[in-house]
């Protein structure tokens, strides 16, 4: 029997009594005010007058209530051999002390902190040390190149950069540093200061003055027994600032608070992903994620569970077997990753034969999100697992899952290609352009009913202009959710597709605008359309269509080689951009907007109607065939 039911019908009577409950999960300094000031912020603000230090929830009450010897964090790290742990009473060591040489760095209260960092814990401990400070952090993904960091650095205003030397790829090693020292002359904002982790596969060179080597500076600390303690802030202070992809180049700095974030992630610890303090929970993602801030670091630890810091990936670390081989060894209760994790050990592992040499019987249930979840993966991985595998659907800006099937109330019956019902906090409506709610099994705008549950984003970075335009003055009243979908007569949710230019490639969110912006800025290209293709790993792969100007002379296949750098150069490895089609014209409708509806529906080999705005019906064809050309079409 599932309590779900009850469960959201009481929260849609009395939500604040239902979220004033769930903060008593949470230690506070002073208490809130209000549940809910409807008249704060842009859309109200959640715990009002509370004050509270989130670092202090995930980590120093632990050690007071007793769990002090109790592992907070495995690092298991299959590309550089290394496994370490570290107990909740040495956690509390590595985060005060960092936070004292943060505190001797200047950063102090509403500072900005921004970091640049592999998987390993010390990426864990510098957001917990931020956090302990009243500092907020900002984590850039490692995969993003100098320009994308130099964008945060210029809307963050970091006071102190935090980094390490180098990630580590199979095959090769990323030296951070230098894509950090050009992100830094590219920005017009400067840091103070640098703290450098400097790691033996690449050592970096350290500027004199404004960079500190991160060891010593902790060694050093240590010895002189600094330690720093919580400051309290406003439950509505953020906490965060994680940049997210909109439609143009320039990212949307979603911000979290802190207050609201804590209650509703200790809230999905129990309630949905059905986990008890003391357990193991793995979420296989990257801090600079959502998933990895939400489910890395802050939900397990404000719960007491034991999260593993992963430094590796699902295949080649060094075999598909490496997700098994870390369940078992470390007695993992509850994994969660992205569908395109599964798709890569299926493709190098169909019959499982790894997953039969290890003890899973401590695995209870696979998570799934960040993309969509297809049934025959979701088929695959029930089989070879034989545990419930759950599907829920969220974004960034909320923090946690807005529609799933809550183990933890007791699961209701899965339909495939669904995350099934919306969580308690979410009334989520179907709407039509103009505003109206569809039919049930209708397809039309996924919206939110106002306010947001806590946790969600209040705004974006010093920019309330920017957050209403994107989110709520499409449908009033409503949050857009930018993604399209239906809702069956059972409450089941299906997620279909975005309703922007944004796709979804391995689990990464990119913008295909921000990708237009940099094949444009390439001197032969006249101009050009970038499209999600579906791809059999990655769900979705980019494909850029360009025109040349004329009058160029350079080899077409000269200039895609280059447009395909240029991006990998601008954006980074993580864009996977590696089709670039060279094409006379592009399809448009007579008013001129590029019809990259149809050319996705083309490349995909879907069947498709010639829109009748069409201005030349002949570019579909010469479409088609560049795509046959470069191999493309039957992929
Ligand atoms: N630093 C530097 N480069 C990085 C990086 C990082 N942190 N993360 C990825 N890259 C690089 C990769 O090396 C790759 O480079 P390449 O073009 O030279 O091969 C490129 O960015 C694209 O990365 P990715 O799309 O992740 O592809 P992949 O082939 O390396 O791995 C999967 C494919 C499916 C194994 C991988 O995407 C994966 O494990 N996904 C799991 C889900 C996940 O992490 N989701 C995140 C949100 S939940
Ligand atoms: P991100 O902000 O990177 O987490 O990406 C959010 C987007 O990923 C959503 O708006 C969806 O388009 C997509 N997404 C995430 N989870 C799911 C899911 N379970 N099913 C379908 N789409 C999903």
């Amino acid at each position: 029997m599932t309590r779900y039911h009850e469960i959201y019908q009481g929260w849609q009577k009395d939500p604040e009594t239902f979220w004033g409950k769930a903060a008593e999960e949470i230690d506070w300094v002073r208490r809130w005010d209000k549940v809910f000031d409807a008249g704060a912020g842009v859309y109200g603000h959640w715990f009002a007058g509370a004050q509270c230090n989130t670092c202090y929830n995930c980590v120093d009450r632990h050690v007071e209530a007793g769990r002090g010897e109790q592992a907070a964090l495995i690092y298991d790290s299959p590309v550089t051999g290394v496994k370490r742990s570290y107990s909740y009473a040495g956690l509390l060591d590595e985060v005060s002390v960092l936070a004292a040489v943060l505190a001797s760095l200047g950063l102090g209260k509403g500072d900005r902190a921004i970091l640049y960092m592999p998987m390993i814990p010390e990426a864990v401990i510098a957001m917990l040390a931020c956090a302990r400070l009243g500092a907020i952090h900002s984590v850039v993904f490692g995969g993003f190149a100098a320009k994308e960091l130099a964008t945060r650095i210029d809307d963050a205003k970091p006071k102190v950069i935090l980094s390490a030397s180098c990630g580590i790829e199979p095959g090769r090693v990323v030296a951070y540093k230098p894509l950090l020292d050009q992100a830094i002359d590219l920005s017009a904002s400067k840091p103070q200061a640098c703290l450098v982790l400097q790691r033996e596969q690449a050592e970096a060179t350290l500027s004199a003055g404004r960079d500190h080597d991160w060891a010593k500076a902790v060694d050093q600390a240590r010895a002189a027994g600094k330690k720093a303690d919580c400051v309290p802030v406003s439950a509505t202070d953020p906490l965060y600032i994680l940049y997210t992809s909109g439609t143009t180049g320039q990212p949307k700095g979603v911000v979290r608070d802190n207050g609201g974030h804590m209650v509703a992630l200790k809230w999905t610890m129990q309630n949905f992903y059905g986990i008890a303090p003391g357990e193991v929970y793995w979420a296989a993602s990257d801090v600079g994620w959502v998933v990895g801030h939400s489910y890395i670091v802050y939900a397990p630890l404000l719960h007491g569970c034991t999260s593993i810091v992963f430094e590796g990936k699902p295949v080649g670390t060094p075999d598909a077997g490496t997700f098994w081989r870390v369940i078992s060894e470390h007695g993992v209760s509850a994994l969660f990753t992205a569908p395109t994790a599964f798709r890569a050990i299926k493709k190098e592992d169909p019959k499982g034969t790894f997953i039969g040499r290890y003890d899973l019987s401590c695995l209870r249930t696979l998570f799934l999100a960040g993309e969509r979840a297809d049934p025959d993966t979701i088929h695959w991985a029930e089989e070879m697992l034989k545990v419930p595998v759950i599907d829920h659907w969220w974004q960034t800006e909320t923090g946690w899952a807005i529609a799933g099937n809550p183990v933890g109330l007791g699961a209701l019956p899965v339909k495939y290609g669904s995350p099934t019902v919306a969580m308690p906090g979410y009334d989520v409506r179907i709407l039509d352009d103009a505003c109206k709610e569809v039919a049930r099994g209708k397809m039309g705008a996924i919206s939110i009913r106002l306010p947001l549950p806590p946790g969600c984003l209040p705004t974006l970075w010093q920019n309330d202009e920017r957050f209403r335009e994107s989110y709520l003055d499409e449908y009033p009243g409503y949050y857009k959710t930018a993604d399209a979908g239906f809702m069956d007569e059972d409450d089941y949710l299906y997620i279909m597709a975005r309703t922007d230019d944004i796709i979804n490639v391995a689990g990464h969110r990119l913008s295909t605008g921000g990708m237009e912006e940099i094949l444009a800025s390439h001197p032969d290209v006249a101009e050009c359309a970038v499209i999600g293709i579906a791809d059999k790993l990655k769900g979705q792969v980019p494909a850029g269509f360009i025109v040349m100007k004329s009058g160029v002379e350079k080899p077409a296949a000269e200039i895609e080689k280059e447009v395909v750098a240029l991006v990998r150069e601008k954006l980074g490895p993580v864009a996977a951009f590696k089709i670039a089609v060279t094409v006379q014209r592009l399809p448009k409708t007579r008013s001129g907007k590029i019809l990259r509806g149809t050319m996705r529906q083309i490349a995909d080999s879907e069947d498709y109607k010639v829109p009748a705005t069409i201005d030349d019906p002949a570019i579909l064809d010469e479409i088609a065939a560049e795509l046959k050309a470069h191999g493309i079409l039957g992929r």
